[in-house]
């Protein structure tokens, strides 16, 4: 394929990146998304392929064939609820591959002319760089999200000078490569210091704050992508890295504002570290009253208007399906039922829209916390399925409390709360809720699916 048709192929696979994420900015056209990004890379990958400049075709097909296999059996196994565990660990394989590609480029420079040999050498650098932090913050991030590594955060002394100084040693060897023409001393001393940099800066990293930080190592993976493309020479590489590394960074900022974090210590890691010894803990703070699904059924019988807010239980106890049928149920019978969305309720953007969209509930009635916030005085039954810090009010009464300050659904307002989990265990950044102890609060113990299903049988009688 000549070079002129592989660069008109690298623009119209640009233009359906685009038009890929715009497609996925909205829940009705996120399908033509996902297919307009399908169509970008089958075009990005054949023209890069079969252009001139590359040899060795059978080593790749044979990279891609083992690659496509990985690929499609996690893909096929994955549940929706480990999703955000598998994107932290593909971010890790961009990073890594950053830095493969920078040690690369570094052994072989190619046709790299004279003038540009400074330049090239600073793209290798930080390019090397970004991919080190990335992968490692990547493999921290995995690790907390499946679990493998505790949530709580990591508290060294001196954590914020320790990665002003990662920062600062990084940027002299930066100097000392630049000026030796090429140092293979200072490359490898920065990319430990830069694979130490990215362990710590999310291990640092705990409680409800994982979030940000898997939409930050989104935004990172893309910077080093746009890295090594600078250093292959790839203008597709480039664009598409910097589609993801900006695309990113803007949903780490809206993901910011929706917990109220700063988007400067967010880059800077460690926050999310409150004491978590605090008052707002593990220990439990009262007695709460037990229901029976009969008598949740009978309460939702008399209300005239319900709201649902969903969380991470529901998607793990896949209840979705029933919740619509006793909403669709509820609405035939004249009862107003919508439903509270948190910004990070589940464990990845969108995760509830998801899933109620999958089980038919109907868009409108499925409202954003800042647009269902002020009803919940007005509501006689709130059902709170699998969800724990998303309607914790400690994060609006304990300054201590490591969810202090995040702004949550304040479902304790409504006249009466039925709470549908397992255990009086935690949530995911491990604080107690005081909603349960609430006079107004009622624990529906078991399955989320098989609660729900106990109260349709009910409610069909
Ligand atoms: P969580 O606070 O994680 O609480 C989920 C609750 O569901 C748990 O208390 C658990 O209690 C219950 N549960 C689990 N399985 C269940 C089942 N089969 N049936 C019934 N209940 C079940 O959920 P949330 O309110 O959605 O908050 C999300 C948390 O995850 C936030 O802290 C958020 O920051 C964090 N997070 C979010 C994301 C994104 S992007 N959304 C990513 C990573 C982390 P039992 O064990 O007692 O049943």
């Amino acid at each position: 394929m000549s070079q002129g048709l592989v660069t008109a192929a690298y623009i119209v696979a640009a233009i359906c990146f685009i038009f890929s994420l715009a497609g996925l900015s909205k829940q009705e056209t996120a399908k033509q998304g996902c297919y307009s990004g399908i169509v970008g890379m089958a075009i990005a990958l054949f023209a890069t392929i079969f252009s001139e400049t590359v040899s060795g075709l059978g080593w790749i097909m044979l990279a891609m064939i083992v690659g496509a296999a990985v690929g499609i059996h996690k893909a096929k196994k994955v549940e929706m609820t480990e999703m955000p565990e598998l994107i932290a660990l593909l971010h890790s394989f961009v990073g890594l591959a950053a830095v493969l590609v920078g040690f690369n480029s570094f052994i072989d420079a190619g046709d790299v002319s004279a003038e540009m040999h400074t330049i090239h050498l600073v793209e290798v650098f930080l390019g090397v760089f970004i991919g080190a932090v990335t992968f490692t913050g990547s493999v921290v991030a995995f690790g907390k999200l499946n679990g493998k590594i505790a949530s709580k955060p990591l508290q060294l002394p001196h954590k914020h000078k320790l990665n002003a100084a990662a920062l600062l040693v990084s940027f002299i060897l930066l100097l000392c490569f630049v000026s030796a023409d090429g140092s293979w001393f200072a490359l490898l001393v920065m990319t430990v210091i830069a694979l130490a940099f990215g362990w710590h800066l999310v291990a640092s990293i705990g409680g409800a704050d994982m979030p940000v930080v898997v939409s930050m190592l989104n935004s990172y993976s893309g910077w080093a992508a746009a890295a090594a493309g600078f250093m292959l020479s790839n203008d597709l590489l480039i664009v598409t890295g910097a589609l993801v590394g900006s695309s990113g960074a803007i949903l780490s900022y809206i993901m910011c504002q929706a917990m109220n974090r700063s988007f400067i210590s967010v880059i800077a890691g460690g926050f999310g570290s409150g004491d978590a010894a605090s008052s707002s803990g593990r220990e439990e703070v009262g007695e709460y009253r037990e229901v029976q699904a009969a008598e949740v059924a009978a309460m939702l019988k008399d209300a005239s208007s319900v709201i649902i807010t969903p969380g991470y239980g529901m998607a793990v106890a896949q209840a979705q399906y029933p919740v619509a049928e006793i909403t669709d149920l509820l609405r035939k019978n004249g009862t107003e039922v919508r439903f509270g969305i948190h910004p990070v309720a589940g464990r990845l953007p969108g995760h509830m829209n998801v899933l109620l969209a999958e089980a038919k509930v109907p868009y409108d009635i499925v409202l954003e916390m800042d647009e269902i916030n002020d009803d919940f005085a007005e509501t006689d039954v709130v059902l709170v399925i699998g969800a724990n810090d998303t309607v914790n009010p400690a994060a609006q009464t304990d300054p201590n409390s490591p969810i202090a300050g995040m702004p949550v659904l304040e479902v304790w307002k409504a006249k009466e709360v039925v709470v549908f989990k397992r255990s009086m265990n935690t949530g995911y950044a491990g604080v107690q809720n005081p909603l349960f102890f609430n006079e107004n609060s009622v624990m529906c113990f078991g399955d989320a699916k098989a609660k729900v299903d106990e109260i349709l049988a009910e409610l069909k009688k």
